[in-house]
Order: structure tokens, then sequence, then C-alpha cells
């Protein structure tokens, strides 16, 4: 199958409700929606589909993803826009593209399954190939730098925090004596080496044993977690008023930093117990979703990948406040 069609074949995550959720923030003139996370394309494909009258700016950090979903979306002319950008620099990219705004923004965090698939990135454990996981494979350090070259308590650190791994320092002590002798070089060395560092009894529960040792090691590669917690006020920053965010997380550390960001826009910041709100500090979002939404039943059928996730969306009501601005090194608050 051509890589084109495995990307038109993979669903969307909850288009249809995203869709929805984008429609009364596209009732403007000339809109822009900024999807972050382009991926294959799909949800983009289904808002240029669903609103003749948008115009996409599709951002990702992986060229291949852009190559692909650019092919997919040639149909629609120049009402599609891919930036090869993380999604942290969404600011900048519309300053550069002339944009004053955008009236939406959709992420759908993680990785595509067409990263996945591709067993030579690394990011499979299922699959032997150089310990690679970078998004963006033209920069930065691979999975294999991390393994070899962190301290045992940083990798303790990482395991932890990342992937929830209760066996966190016997995996951290089995990588550092096996790079003693040679360093990790394949993902199949790795899924050794964790596979002999757990407890027969608990490998039989829990999934795939070196399932949470991947995920932390993808979310450090990619520094996901950090990035993603300077994208989600520069995405909100980046709203016209009016424009809604909407935000689909597959794991909850990345759906606690969305929470947050959401909430902070969405609740007064005046100090208790004044008598009167000052105008400064009222919420500059609103949330447009109660919680976290989640996939329903003909979902999972149809998309098993949206098993886990978490959407989340908010509109943006007034202009930040001067004191809640997000600092940027280099750039002037607007
Ligand atoms: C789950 S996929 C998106 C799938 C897409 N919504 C679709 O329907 O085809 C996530 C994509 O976001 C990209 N991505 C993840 N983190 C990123 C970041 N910080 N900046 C830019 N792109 C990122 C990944 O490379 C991947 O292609």
């Amino acid at each position: 199958m051509d890589k084109i069609d495995a990307a038109a074949r993979h669903t969307p995550v909850l288009l249809q409700r995203c869709l929805d959720l984008l429609a009364p923030a596209f009732e403007v003139d000339a809109p822009v929606m900024v999807d972050s996370t382009l991926g294959m394309g799909g949800h983009t494909e289904g808002v240029l589909r669903a609103f003749p009258h948008v115009r996409v700016v599709g951002l990702d950090r992986d060229p291949q993803a852009l190559e692909l979903a650019g092919r997919r979306l040639a149909p629609f002319g120049d009402r599609f826009t891919g930036v090869h950008a993380v999604y942290d620099e969404i600011r900048d990219v519309l300053a550069r593209l002339g944009l004053p705004a955008a009236h939406g923004v959709l992420m759908d965090l993680g990785v595509s399954s067409l990263q996945l698939d591709e067993a030579e990135r690394g990011f499979a454990y299922a699959q032997d190939a150089p310990l690679d996981m970078r998004m963006d494979p033209t920069t930065g350090r691979t999975a294999a730098d991390v393994l070899n070259t962190y301290d045992e308590r940083d990798l303790v650190r990482i395991l932890r925090a990342y992937g929830e791994e209760r066996f966190a320092p016997r995996i951290a002590r089995s990588i550092v004596a096996a790079r003693a002798k040679a360093p990790l070089a394949r993902t199949g060395e790795l899924v050794d080496l964790v596979r002999a560092s757990i407890p027969a009894a608990a490998r039989k529960t829990g999934g795939h044993p070196a399932k949470r040792t991947f995920q932390a090691l993808r979310i450090e590669v990619n520094a996901e977690l950090e990035v993603l917690e300077r994208a989600l006020p520069e995405s909100i920053e980046a709203l016209a008023v009016g424009g809604r965010i909407v935000v689909e997380a597959y794991q909850s550390l990345e759906d606690r930093l969305v929470k947050r960001a959401l909430a902070a826009g969405a609740t007064s910041s005046a100090p208790p117990g004044l008598p009167v709100e000052p105008e400064t500090h009222a919420p500059y979002l609103r949330l447009v979703t109660r919680g976290a939404e989640e996939a329903d039943e003909a979902e999972l059928a149809r998309n098993p990948r949206s098993a886990s996730v978490r959407l989340r969306a908010a509109e943006r009501v007034r202009p930040t406040p001067d004191h809640l601005l997000p600092r940027t090194p280099g750039r002037r608050a607007a």
C-alpha cells in the first residue's frame, strides 16, 4: 500500500467533534486555522472539506509528514500551507506568513501511526530498528544518545516521570551495565534488556514490558512536555478573540498540562476577597468542553487509537491581560 493511501485510511480521532467545536470560530471573514500537528493531514482535510472558506496552516516537526500531507492536500491549492516547525513557534510562523491571528488551533498530540509504522524510526518496540525516536530526524539527540550518555539517576528520573515505570531503578541499572560493554544501538537490545529487568510475575500484566520505557524515551528525546507547556500559552496567544483551541491528548501527563493551561485562562486572576472583579483579572478563555471528553463506542469501533483520547477545548473571550502574557525570551509582549 502506498504511504498516501495508508494516510488516507487512517481515521482522524474525533474528527466530527473537532469540526463541531471549531465551527463557531470560523463564522468570520477569511478564517485561518493552525493545525499544529498536521501528521498525515486527516484533520486538516476534514476542515478544508467542511469549511470551504477556511485557510489552514499545518505545522509538523517531521519533514516526512509534511511531504505526505502536502501531496494529499495539494488539491486544496493555496488554502493549505505546510510549515516545518515545532508547535511552540506558532506565533512566529503566523507572523512570517503575514497572518495576524488564528481563528482555530488544533493539536492532536503524540506520534502519528505513520511514525509508528515506519520501523526504521525506532518508535515501535515490536520491530527491531536503530534507537532513534526523533520526530524530526534532521536535528537533536536520539534515543541512543540518551541511553548511552545520561547518568543512571537521570535515566531513573525519566523512566519514572515520563513512563510511570515501577521498575525504573532496575531498568536504569541494566542499561548502565549493558552500555559499559558496548553502546546500545538497536530497539531490540533495549526490549530484551527491559524484559530481563522486570520480575517474571510483573511481566504477565500491564501490556508489553517495554511500552513504558519506550514512551519515556520518546518524551525525553523530543522534549515533548517542555515543548507542550510552552506551546499552550503561545497557541492561546495566537488566537483572535472568538477563536477556539481544541486539544486531543493521549496520556495523562500531557492532558494535565492542557487542563492546567485552559483552566488558567478560564479562571479569574483576581486576588480572593475583592468585592468587584477588576476587568484586567477577568478570565480570557471560556471552556467549551465539560472536563475532558472521551471517545464513545462508535468512535472506538471505528478507531482503536481513540481509546485513550482526552479532548478539551476553549474559546478566547478577551485579550490576555498584560500581567498574564507568556514570557517568551526575545519576544516583546504584543
Ligand atoms: C497524532 S499525529 C497527528 C495526526 C493528524 N491529526 C492526522 O489526522 O493525520 C501527531 C503529529 O504531530 C507531530 N508533532 C508532535 N509534536 C510536535 C511538535 N512539538 N511540533 C510540531 N509537530 C509535532 C508529529 O510529528 C505527528 O506527525
